[in-house]
């Protein structure tokens, strides 16, 4: 039997099966199963309260799981699938309600990655599948990554290489009358109101008192085991301080390769050893992302303590990158004084 045969056999007997995507690493079962959804919560430790993204072969496939299919999504769906687009939009009965947490939308998403594709065209069915790493780890983007994560608690992991793109994709309400941006991601909202037009952007924070429209939102998500903050370009040099003041921690500071002729990184080099790292990360935003996550894993694996991050700079092709590091770091302000 060849892997996706394997593959596909686990998921209709209710199992677990971990595939690539060209975002990050699905930990994918049967959106119709109940008890196959629910070991997914199980092995991620993730509240219930968080929907699931539901991945389809096409278009056809997921109309077949769509209550009501708006305009925009047929139009978004031909444009931008397989791809980092997830469309909520109203379910049928078919997902179960374990999936959505009990929403009656889901989130529909094609990936373009053609293992999982063939997957997908094979299973003939909707497959439930966040992120396949703990909750609110960094996402995994190599097979080995959602190995050290779940270890066995996956039944079979499908191996496509390293994740072409990096970040997870957008999430794009349709639900209702304005089309929102529930979470930024690999498709800019640019990109999206080519197509449909003006869409807004979801920038509420969830807190405890008023219901989230997209529960997953925490502001703390994806984080290192670092303790980890953020910082901007003018703050370099205090990042530089407190470093030289702090020989006796491990620390490393991710900053943008465009600051090497920044006064901060002077003061910075000198103190650089294997306890003190300096990454330079790349000026262009997608290929940052590509890069993040494992930065942050080999990090997190190297042992290091404190990590400082600088912030790209507030425009719309860095939107999603600033995402996902304003939900692994808390501000430069705490930890400066200390
Ligand atoms: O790129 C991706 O989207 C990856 C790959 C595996 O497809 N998946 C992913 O899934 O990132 P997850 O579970 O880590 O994030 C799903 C996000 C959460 O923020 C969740 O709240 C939101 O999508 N979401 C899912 N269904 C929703 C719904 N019905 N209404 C609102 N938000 C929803
Ligand atoms: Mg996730």
């Amino acid at each position: 039997m060849d892997d996706l045969a394997k593959a596909v056999e686990i998921l209709k007997k209710g199992g677990l099966v971990a595939f690539p995507t060209e975002t990050v690493y699905g930990l994918g079962a049967d959106a119709t199963s109940a008890s196959a959804v629910q070991r997914i919560f199980t092995a991620k430790g993730r509240p219930s309260t968080n929907p699931l993204i539901v991945h389809v072969a096409d278009e056809s496939v997921a109309r077949r799981y769509a209550r009501h299919w708006p305009e925009a999504a047929g139009k978004l769906s031909r444009r931008f699938w397989p791809g980092p687009l997830t469309l909520v939009v109203p379910k049928t009965d078919a997902i179960v309600p374990e999936a959505t947490a009990g929403l009656d939308t889901v989130g529909l998403r094609s990936p373009d990655h053609p293992l999982t594709l063939e997957l997908l065209r094979r299973f003939n069915g909707p497959v439930a599948a966040p992120s396949a790493n703990r909750s609110t780890r960094v996402s995994p983007t190599t097979s080995q990554h959602v190995h050290e994560e779940l270890g066995d608690a996956v039944d079979y992991i499908l191996d496509g290489g390293p994740c072409r793109v990096g970040i997870e994709s957008t999430v794009l309400d349709l639900s209702e009358t304005l089309p929102r941006i529930l979470r930024p991601g690999a498709l800019t909202k640019e990109q999206i109101e080519a197509e449909i037009g003006t869409v807004q952007l979801w920038q509420g924070k969830a807190d405890q008192s008023t219901p989230a429209p997209s529960p997953g939102q925490q502001p703390v998500h994806y984080a290192p085991r670092a303790e980890a903050y953020r910082f901007d370009r003018e703050e370099l040099t205090q990042v530089a301080a407190w470093c030289r003041e702090h020989a006796n921690v491990s620390w490393a500071v991710l900053a943008m390769e465009s600051e090497q002729l920044n006064r901060g990184m002077a003061d910075l080099l000198p103190l650089l050893s294997d306890q003190h790292r300096l990454i330079l990360m790349p000026d262009d935003a997608e290929e940052y992302g590509r890069r993040l996550y494992a930065t942050l894993r080999a990090l997190d694996d190297q042992g290091v303590s404190v990590l400082w991050v600088q912030l790209p700079s507030d425009t719309p092709q860095w939107l999603a990158v600033r995402d996902r590091l304003t939900r692994a770091t808390q501000p430069a302000n705490a930890k400066m004084s200390c």
